[in-house]
């Protein structure tokens, strides 16, 4: 019922008056008076003048489902939130209900997590409050060997959602960080469930650093707050990137991935730099030629031998 009310209140130009609320929702003028007290411990700062009624005079931004879902211009991403306060990682809470069943575009999202988890067994620090942190259910018809686009797809989706939002420019490090000014603002990290030939579910995770102050981020880190000199409201750009997400992953269905393909090298930090990637006989180094269609780094080699890289931590030489 809370969100219901948030809902009006939010959808009203200005104050709603409990009469109102009450001939809408049908409910008593001393059950609305309870849950206003419930929507304040929340954290909504909601204003009550007496004969006029209530008003929202700001929101916690926190990414509660009502509060994401209010206005989402999405078909199917997002139509299913989950949100949490804390959890230790909300990869295992979408991939379990990927097991169960949950429909396409699920999402998962959390204030804080105990146990982020990024790529090659890395840890993401997720501090309450301060980021984004959330994971995606698809089920797209596709082979697992070519689950690596999605990751590319993410990668081009959230740069937009944050130029959209946030106005900044960020570039695509393979195969999936974001990079503000060369430092990580965000990184996706994605795991399958799927049989041989067939991907049943992918989960798609998504963790941006948004409001965190630059002496609390580590030094090749950055956030969109530090970026942008102001603070950028979390609901906004989940929306935005749950939005683009969207567009591009529908736009996937209609043209495959070559599209993706080409944004992903007009935004690329990688493309045409000098870089090293472990390798099972060491180390590769050489220049970062292309991006294949299957989401393959290129890299030639100075013996003029092109290696291709599906996977892996590339560090930029010069
Ligand atoms: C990386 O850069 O290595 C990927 C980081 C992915 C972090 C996100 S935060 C939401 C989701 N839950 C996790 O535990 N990890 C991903």
């Amino acid at each position: 019922m809370q969100e219901r009310i948030v809902h009006l209140l939010k959808k009203s130009d200005s104050y709603l008056s409990g009469e109102e609320i009450s001939r809408q929702l049908d409910i008593s003028r001393a059950a609305i008076w309870k849950y206003i007290q419930e929507l304040k411990k929340d954290g909504y700062d909601i204003v009550a003048v007496p004969h006029l009624g209530y008003k929202i005079a700001s929101g916690p931004d926190k990414l509660f489902a009502h509060e994401v879902q209010f206005d989402l211009k999405t078909k199917t991403l997002g139509k299913k939130i989950f949100f949490y306060d804390t959890v230790a990682s909300t990869m295992d809470e979408a991939f379990r209900l990927g097991m169960e069943g949950t429909p396409e575009g699920t999402v998962v999202c959390a204030d804080g997590q105990s146990k982020g988890r990024g790529r090659l067994g890395r840890s993401w620090l997720s501090p309450k409050g301060k980021g984004i942190y959330l994971s995606i259910v698809l089920r797209p018809a596709l082979l697992p060997s070519e689950a690596a686009c999605l990751t590319l797809l993410c990668a081009v989706a959230l740069s937009e959602a944050i130029k959209n939002i946030c106005g900044l420019n960020s570039l695509i490090k393979w195969p999936n960080d974001l990079l503000i000014n060369g430092k990580k603002v965000a990184g996706i990290l994605t795991e399958l469930n799927a049989e041989t030939d067939r991907v049943k579910f992918v989960v798609v995770g998504i963790g941006v650093n948004v409001n965190s102050s630059r002496d609390s981020l580590i030094v090749d880190a950055t956030s969109l707050q530090v970026e942008a000199k102001r603070t950028i409201l979390r609901v906004e750009l989940t929306k935005e990137i749950l939005r683009m997400t969207e567009e591009w992953y529908l736009l996937s269905q209609r043209q495959g991935f070559t599209p993706i393909i080409k944004r992903w090298k007009e935004i690329s930090f990688t493309l045409n730099k000098r870089v090293r990637i472990a390798d099972p006989a060491g180390f590769i180094e050489g220049e970062a030629v292309d991006m294949d269609q299957d989401g393959g780094l290129l890299i030639r080699k100075d013996s003029g031998v092109i290696v291709k890289k599906m996977a892996g931590d590339i560090t930029q030489v010069r």
